[in-house]
């Protein structure tokens, strides 16, 4: 597959099918993250793949954060368990997470490189017949989140991402053409 076409089909995938995601693809999905361009080669990132009982820690630390937000307990247990069942049955779950350099400069640089890598494993999998969803937000820095991925101290996780083969495959989500977003000058 060629990138254009990869980069045409991505769609970030919320269903997958059965079929478990080998250790090869996810080892291939990383080798093509590391190809990704980072300033002065600081190759920040780091890559936490998460197992059947990891992925549902993760998943009981994010559902806790939705069952925070319900004054009803039942529905409370329901949502932790329902988001719980979510994560642990993911075919595959990869934290991505970025090295924590001392110069502001070099982290927000070193954060964009990560965010590359993360576009490198997207494509990488449509050409594998997988698919992708990257998923990021305050969970990230919730100390049972970051316990369930088992981050080092001095890292920070960027984004989950979740892979597998697309149960199905979602239309294109409209966006504004380039042309009207562009500006040429002389
Ligand atoms: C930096 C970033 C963070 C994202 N975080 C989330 C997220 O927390 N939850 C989620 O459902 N999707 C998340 N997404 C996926 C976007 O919602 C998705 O890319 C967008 O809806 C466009 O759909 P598409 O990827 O199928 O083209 C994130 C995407 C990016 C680039």
């Amino acid at each position: 597959m060629n990138v254009s076409d990869a980069i045409a089909q991505r769609r970030s995938i919320k269903r997958f099918g059965d079929r478990p995601v080998t250790r090869e693809e996810i080892e291939a999905l990383l080798d093509a993250a590391v190809l990704a361009p980072n300033h002065k080669l600081t190759q920040p990132w780091r890559f936490y793949v998460l197992g059947r009982e990891a992925r549902r820690r993760y998943g009981l630390a994010l559902g806790q954060r939705k069952a925070n937000k319900l004054p009803d307990p039942d529905a409370a247990a329901a949502v932790r368990e329902k988001t719980a069942a979510e994560y642990e049955a993911f075919p595959a779950l990869i934290a991505v997470a970025m090295v924590l350099n001392e110069s502001p400069e070099v982290r927000e640089e070193d954060y964009a490189a990560c965010m590359q890598a993360i576009a490198n494993i997207m494509l990488a999998a449509v050409d594998r017949g997988l698919g992708t969803h990257m998923r990021t937000g305050a969970v990230l820095e919730d100390p049972a989140a970051r316990a369930a991925v088992g981050v080092r101290d001095g890292e920070r996780v960027v984004a989950i991402v979740s892979v597998g083969v697309p149960a199905e495959m979602p239309a294109p989500k409209s966006r504004q053409g380039a042309a009207a977003l562009t500006q040429w000058t002389d």
